[in-house]
């Protein structure tokens, strides 16, 4: 908690985001023939999750966003796990989290608005220290990231002398400052072989970790951080769709247990996960990660079965369409960073960018 904890204190004494770019009154929000039209496309791409009965709860908020973002000059990036009509609908840019950090270097607004967790807005900021970063909700948090303190990884180096650190890019800017390089799940292996010596210290992810040691010959010492999401999953519970049907296909999240992920025809980041289906296109397949990753790419892949065994992450499930309108209206929840942590730390995302490029 206490890392997380500590990069969360409130702005720095300088004006706040209301007060630079002003504070907009909350917009009428109607289902009316102006915000059917407007909306009628973005439908399209959400109707298999919502009925067309609730579209008129969505549609305004939709519009009220859009219109929003456009006046504001912002941009909204969304991680895969947010929910259809974030997904979809509002969503400038969406991605893994290594794809969110590389287009976070590249946004050409002043404002960004954070569809995913906090250390994921962190890592916008980071890598944006002069624009305004927003998350529409401060405590959409995650057990990865909490797992581990600043403090943790300095007691590390002095257990484990010259052994490089690794960190997952699920952690605080704290912890982040501490460490020579991040990596995400799609590049994991690669940082780690790229120190070029034989052990390397892979935190906070313990499955992580071991999926990664499974890999490589190099050897990796980790931490006992889980995804609450992940975790869940077991070997067994694969097992009983497998025999239920045998023709399905299984892919899977490196977070998970290691049992689990040797089940997987397929293992990799969300990004990876989806370019699998979009491009093998199994006739049925079981997505082991979180549920809103097979309803944002349903649509693209009709002919698909998904089979969901639904863990719902609780922290991007805080990000929802009336927060998020709330956020611009209002220019909050402001991410900062203290700058002498914000320059190491991003020194660490910049060099995983760097050798991924
Ligand atoms: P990805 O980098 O695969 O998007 O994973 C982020 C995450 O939080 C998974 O739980
Ligand atoms: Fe963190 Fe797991 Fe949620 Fe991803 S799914 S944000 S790793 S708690």
């Amino acid at each position: 908690m206490r890392a997380e904890a500590e990069t969360r204190k409130p702005a720095r004494p300088g004006k706040s985001a209301a007060e630079r770019f002003g504070v907009i009154a909350r917009p009428p929000l109607e289902w009316n023939a102006e915000v059917e039209r407007e909306t009628a496309h973005l439908y399209e791409r959400v109707r298999h999750h919502i009925p067309e009965f609730e579209w008129p709860v969505y549609a305004p908020y939709v519009a009220a966003i859009n219109r929003l973002k456009a006046e504001r000059g912002a941009v909204i990036l969304a991680h895969n796990y947010q929910t259809p009509e974030i997904f979809h609908c509002v969503a400038d840019i969406v991605g893994d989290s290594l794809q969110l950090a590389k287009e976070a270097g590249k946004v050409d607004a002043d404002i960004i608005v954070q569809c995913g967790v906090h250390f994921m807005a962190e890592t916008s900021k980071l890598l944006n220290p002069e624009k305004t970063v927003l998350i529409p909700d401060m405590k959409a948090g995650c057990s990865l990231s909490e797992s581990i303190t600043g403090a943790d990884v300095r007691l590390l180096r002095e257990r484990y002398p010259g052994v490089p650190v690794v960190t997952y890019v699920n952690t605080s800017a704290e912890v982040k400052a501490e460490t020579d390089i991040c990596c995400t799940s799609s590049n994991a292996v690669q940082v780690v072989e790229s120190f070029g010596v034989d052990t390397v210290l892979c935190i906070p992810d313990e499955y992580l970790a071991q999926n990664v040691a499974a890999q490589t010959d190099v050897k990796i010492l980790t931490w006992k951080g889980h995804c609450e999401v992940h975790e869940r999953f077991t070997a067994e519970e694969l097992q009983a769709y497998k025999d239920a049907d045998p023709e399905i296909e299984i892919i899977a999240h490196p977070e998970c247990p290691t049992d689990v992920v040797e089940m997987a025809d397929y293992a990799g980041s969300t990004a990876g996960m989806i370019n699998y289906v979009r491009d093998q296109r199994p006739p049925k397949v079981l997505l082991v990660t979180e549920c809103s990753m097979a309803s944002n790419i349903q649509s693209e892949v009709p002919e698909v079965e998904f089979v969901k065994p639904c863990n719902l992450c609780p922290h991007m499930k805080r990000i929802t369409l009336p927060k998020i309108l709330d956020s611009l209206c209002e220019m909050k929840e402001e991410v900062t960073v203290d700058p002498a942590i914000a320059e190491r730390a991003r020194r660490a995302v910049e060099r995983m960018v760097n050798l991924t490029n």
